[in-house]
């Protein structure tokens, strides 16, 4: 097993990848701390877990609550001792809208959760990395982390910080035994969707006037995958680096 004993907190895993990358995680030998904003699907995911003799907790907590996210941290310690890995999967679009029609509210929420919160669990975190001299950091970027029109101007901007603060961190603290990378999904099959509402008619329209080259979507467990390999130590050479997994999207 890969993870064997390791103490995974994984945000938004109450759906999509992060319930994919929580069971897999699981299925790997780790203590898992299911977190999300939605208790209900949380307590979903620790379900699919346990009746799999996987060991798991859940954890209600938005990211964008500062005491929620020091309630997590101290959660995931008090019930497993410590913690190892930290995957900063949740996440939110944004409607598709375009730089000249977005609003600033809905511009700070998309920053507040895809990118500050992400922030926030980090800060959290570190002082448990540091002192045991390890600790890994998953992050979920996206296609959006390298591309300029795969989404709106606010998820776009928010994904490209988010590979600013891997490689930051990346850097930073490789001497202090923490390694930070990042995903790239393109298109994934999960219920992300579901969050869009009544999206801006032209940003949509430019930002889907690549989608006939996408191949394919791919599935959250293909995902998974991917932060395993970047959770575990056959990963330790790798840090601050972002994988992308496309089916060959962004090859074109
Ligand atoms: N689905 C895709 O095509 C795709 C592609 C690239 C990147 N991503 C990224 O993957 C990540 C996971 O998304 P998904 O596609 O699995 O979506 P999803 O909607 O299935 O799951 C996201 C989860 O995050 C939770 N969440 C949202 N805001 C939160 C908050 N403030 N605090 C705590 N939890 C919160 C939701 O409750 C939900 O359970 C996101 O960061 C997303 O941007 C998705």
């Amino acid at each position: 097993m890969k993870l064997d004993g390791k103490v995974a907190v994984i945000t938004g895993a109450g759906s999509g990848m992060g319930r994919a990358i929580a069971t897999l995680f699981a299925h790997e030998g780790a203590n898992v701390v299911v977190s999300d904003m939605n208790l209900d699907t949380a307590e979903q995911t620790v379900k699919i877990i346990t009746e799999n003799d996987g060991q798991a907790i859940s954890c209600k907590a938005d990211i964008t609550d500062q005491s929620d996210v020091e309630t997590l941290i101290r959660q995931a310690v008090d019930a497993y001792g410590s913690l190892d890995i930290l995957v900063n999967n949740a996440g939110m679009m944004d409607n598709m809208y375009s730089a000249g029609n977005i609003s600033d509210s809905l511009w700070s929420k998309v920053m507040d959760v895809n990118v500050t919160g992400m922030m926030r669990t980090i800060r959290e975190s570190l002082p448990i990395f540091l002192k045991k001299n390890y600790g890994v950091i998953v992050n979920m970027g996206s296609s959006s982390s390298l591309n300029g029109s795969r989404a709106g101007a606010a998820y776009t901007a928010s994904k490209h910080a988010v590979l600013g603060l891997t490689k930051n961190i990346g850097f930073q603290y490789a001497e202090s035994g923490v390694r930070c990378n990042a995903i790239a999904p393109g298109a994934v099959d999960t219920n992300i969707g579901t969050t869009m509402s009544e999206p801006d008619e032209f940003g949509m329209s430019r930002a889907m006037s690549g989608s006939s080259n996408n191949p394919r979507s791919g599935k959250p467990e293909e995902v998974a995958q991917i932060a395993l390999f970047l959770a575990s130590d056959d990963s330790n050479f790798v840090s601050g680096d972002i994988i992308n997994a496309d089916a060959g999207w962004m090859a074109y």
